[in-house]
Parts: C-alpha cells; structure tokens; sequence
C-alpha cells in the first residue's frame, strides 16, 4: 500500500505544478488524516470546533502520517479550534514520535511510522472563498485538473465504512411492509454511494433464525446491492432481534467474508414494533467486537402494547452509547423519503463511531512471568504457553492493542517494551523466543520495575493497561506496597497462581474486586483453562472503564 502511495505521489508530482500562491486549498475534515492527502505539499483549510478530545496527534512537530491534520495543526499552534489554512509538507518515516500535550491537545506516542508530515500557517486568500464547500469540490477550479472526477466504481470515499443491514423478517413486520422495508433499505444504499473505496454493505435477515443474505464482499456496485435487495425473500418467524445481532456481531464481519481492517464496522438493525428476545447481550457482544449499532425503530410500541414488550428499554441496551445518535426512529413504512437522507448521514459520520475502539484493540496488556527455579523448564514452557494464548486473542498493532513481558527472579529481565513488536506474529514469536532464567522470587522488586520501565512510557497513551502476574510460589519481598501502586498508576492486575503461590499474595496484588481478578490452578497444566476468563475479564474491566 505504501509503494501504490509512494507511486501515486510521484506521479502527481510530475503532473503540472500548482501555483503557489495559495490560491488552491483544500477543505477536509477534523479527522482527515496525513496519509489521505497527496505526497509533497498540500495547502489545506480546516474546520472549526473540531472535537478535541477525539483527535489522533502521534508526535510533536513532525507528526506521523496517520495523525488528524487539523489536530496537528492545532497542536503545535498552527491555528486555533476556529478552523484555518495550513500548510502540509510531507516528510520522511520516523523510529518514533513522543507524545507532548500542547494547545488542548494530548499527542500519543508511536514507534516507527512509514512516513510523517509537518503543518505550517497556510495562505489565507482562499480560505473564505472553500469553506461550506464539500469535501469533493474544495479545490478551486484552475482550469487545469478537477480535483476529483466523480468515480462511480470507487464510490463515496468519504463514506468509509463497512455495514450489515439487519432487516426485520419476522411476523410483525409482514409481507406487504416486508417489501417496503426492502424499498427503504435500497434507498439507503443507493445514498451511501457503495464503490470500491467507498462503503460497502451487506444485508441479515432476522427472523426466527438469523440468515445472511449475503455479504460485504459480494457486491461493491450500487446496482448489483439493489438487486440482490430486490431478490430477498420473505422468511418470517418471531422477531428474534438479539440472537440475530449477536449472530452478525460475530459471523459477518470477518477479514474472510470481507470486512477491512481500520474502517468503522455498523450493523443497522430495523425493527418493526419490538423484539421478541432479549438484547442486552447481543448488545454486550456487539461492544466487544467494535460494532457500532444503530437501531432504526418503525412503529414503535403504543402505550397500550408497552405490557407486551418483554424489556421496553431495549433500544439503550442495543447501543453501545446511550446519547440518542445510534438510535432512530420512523412512524411508518410509508412514506420513509425524507428519512433516508438523515440516516445516511449518520452512517457517514466516521467520527461519531465511538464503538469502534474494543477490548481488543485498545489495551496494553504486561505479563510479567515468575523465572525461578521450582517451576523448572517444561512448566515455564506451559506458562510461556499461557502468555501467548492470551495475546493472540487481542488485534495488536501500532494504533491497536500491544504486549510487554518482563521475567523475574530476585532480579528483572525486560524480555519486550509494549513498542518493540507491534503485530501479533513477532510479539508469538519473541514470547516464544524467552530463554528461562531460573532463581529466586522477588515479586514485589518485580511489580515495581515493570510499573516504572515498562509501563512508564506507555501511561499517557490511548490504550487501557493490564498486568497479568504469572508466579507459582512466595515471594521474598513484599508485594502489596508494589501492587498498590501499580494500581494507583492506572494499571489493572490480575494475579495468576500455580501450584505453591498462596491465595493471600495472589488477592493482595489483585485489583479490585479481588475475586474475578485472582486465579489460580494447582497444576500448570490447568493454565490453558483459565485463557478464556483472563479475556473475558480484560474485556470486562475496558467496558466498565467507558460506561
Ligand atoms: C457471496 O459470496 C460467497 C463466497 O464467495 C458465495 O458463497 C455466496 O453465494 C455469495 N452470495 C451471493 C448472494 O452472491
């Protein structure tokens, strides 16, 4: 992909050069980011009253690619929140980028980047005349090169964003408004502008049993996704809702079936009247997996069926933010027209997608591995086993989840920083690549080093931290001073026992509740049965730390 950048930019550059008198800028949004705009320079105008504390800034004067432009900009002083023209010069990758909080702006940390860029004050001339236009037209027409040409196969690019319709199939609804729902949902998609680069959908059908109908990956053409919308057929059945949504969380938006990494995934969900199951786990899932739902309600519940719902707040249990924008509401199947315009918009919103961040690609989890010489080789072996299948289960990358170890005796051994392998396979590999160190137990000396020189770096990050304390005997210092500061320090930590390790120790290092924060298993081959809960509760803690 950066090759295709890289080829892109040089062959634009040979293209006739722009006047640099300012006269072209560009409109973008508060959340365009470096790497969307053209190699080179680039003269640009941001908005006003972007939301600060949604920007990604990683670095601080040279910013890395993938950081907000207007959030650079405003970070180092370029312009303030009224919005601006700036200037973007495109540099060269960096080993890393620090995080500085400046301007109202909290910048993040980042290792080795493939390219970066700079901001300075942009020409102002042209700054009245752009804004209110749309992103596809900002550029001023010189006569010489559109900005865009308006490509149908590549679709709205600036709609991104991967989508299942969960259409309503059961009873309630019914054959004759079974097929305006269809009608509805064409119109939708027409709106969207599906393309190649653009958004691309699929369509559940709910009824008793859940059925794709098909998927992201099947059609990327506007006319191919109408017929195959046309071509649904009616099923019916009750309207089991949650199990549908729970079943598309999981199953629909696979790399496989053609979800794209990094692009808001959303399951609209239409419902005619009320489900006749339970939502509040499929809503639960649906938070774990980083899909946002949006709940379009038609005919909703009269004051005289509200005895019939089963849980009348369960739209708020659906959403993974109860703030009213993923909800929405039409009176009727007729007449939708003027409804379609609105809810596109909302799906378009890239910035409103605040369910995309997930247990999974949003923490830091340390282990931090007991070396001494009871547990012997084969046994450190099984725990070296435990700490990898825990990793594998979480999306690590540079902007996603990342993974530390430290192995202790009486001394510490950092065996990997959270920036030193940023993709799953090299963290596997580096854990499986730790040679045993065989010693005594000094838990405490050890929890301490890791909060300092393994965490320190990483604590005014995006990501929430986990310490996972892998140990099988007594330790020889104290560990609850260690483990409480830790604690203060923002880290959550679990405490995992083998065979010798008392249940006091374990407790007192546990965050709270102690109880779903302790394990442990007289046998080290019991560990691989405690992988499941040590996610699930990881998963746990992330969400209770947004709601
Ligand atoms: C969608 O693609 C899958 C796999 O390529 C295929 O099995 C399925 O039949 C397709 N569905 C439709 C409706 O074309």
């Amino acid at each position: 992909m950066w090759l295709s950048v890289l080829l892109l930019g040089a062959f634009l550059l040979s293209g006739p050069v722009r006047g640099s008198d300012g006269s072209a800028s560009t409109a973008i949004t508060c959340f365009t980011r470096g790497l969307d705009l053209r190699k080179g320079t680039e003269d640009v105008l941001c908005p006003a009253n972007c939301p600060l504390w949604q920007f990604y800034v990683f670095g601080d004067g040279v910013y890395a690619s993938l950081s907000s432009v207007c959030g650079a900009a405003i970070h180092s002083g370029v312009i303030t929140n009224t919005g601006g023209a700036v200037k973007v010069q495109t540099l060269p990758g960096q080993e890393s980028y620090p995080a500085v909080n400046a301007n109202g702006i909290q910048s993040q940390v980042l290792s080795r980047w493939a390219s970066s860029f700079s901001v300075t004050a942009g020409a102002k001339n042209a700054a009245l005349e752009a804004v209110g236009r749309s992103v596809s037209t900002a550029r001023p027409s010189t006569g010489k090169r559109p900005k865009k040409t308006l490509d149908k196969k590549a679709g709205n690019k600036d709609c991104k964003a991967d989508i299942a319709f969960l259409i309503d199939g059961s009873y309630n609804i019914g054959q004759r408004r079974f097929n305006l729902q269809k009608n509805f949902v064409g119109k939708v998609a027409v709106m969207l502008g599906i393309g190649t680069e653009g958004p691309h959908v699929g369509v559940v059908q709910a009824s008793e049993h859940p059925k794709i109908e098909f998927y992201l990956k099947n059609f990327t053409a506007t006319k191919e996704v109408l017929f195959a919308i046309k071509e649904l057929g009616f099923r019916g059945g009750n309207s089991n809702t949650g199990k549908a949504l729970k079943y598309t969380a999981q199953k629909f938006f696979s790399l496989e079936n053609g979800a794209r990494k990094g692009i808001p995934k959303i399951i609209v969900v239409f419902l005619d009247g009320w489900p006749s199951d339970d939502l509040e786990e499929a809503g639960i899932v649906a938070r774990e997996f980083g899909v946002n739902v949006f709940i379009v309600s038609v005919a909703k519940p009269t004051t005289e069926e509200l005895g019939m719902v089963q849980d009348i707040g369960f739209v708020d249990k659906a959403v993974c933010r109860n703030n009213g924008f993923f909800s929405y509401q039409m009176p009727t199947w007729f007449g939708t027209t003027k409804y379609v315009k609105p809810l596109v918009q909302k799906l378009c919103s890239h910035e409103q997608m605040l369910c995309s961040k997930t247990c999974y690609n949003s923490v830091n989890i340390g282990f931090l591995i007991d070396g001494s010489s009871s547990i012997g080789e084969i046994n450190f072996r099984l725990m070296l086993e435990f700490v990898s299948n825990v990793a594998k289960a979480f999306e690590i990358s540079d902007i996603g989840s990342k993974v530390a170890a430290v192995q202790f005796t009486y001394n510490q051994r950092k065996e990997f920083g959270f920036t030193d392998h940023v993709t799953k396979e090299k963290v596997l590999s580096a854990i499986h690549n730790i040679q045993y160190m065989s010693g005594g137990t000094a838990t405490g000396d050890a929890i301490s080093f890791t909060t300092r020189t393994v965490f320190g770096p990483v604590k005014d990050g995006p990501n929430k931290n986990f310490l996972i304390v892998l140990t099988d005997g007594q330790s020889y210092d104290d560990v609850t001073g260690p483990a409480a500061a830790a604690k203060k320090a923002g880290i959550t930590v679990f405490s995992v026992g083998v065979a010798w390790a008392p249940l006091d120790d374990l407790k007192e290092m546990a965050s709270e509740p102690r109880e779903s924060h302790t394990f442990f298993t007289r046998e080290f081959t019991g560990l691989e049965q405690m992988v499941p809960d040590i996610i699930r509760g990881i998963c746990k803690d992330y969400l209770d730390s947004k709601q």
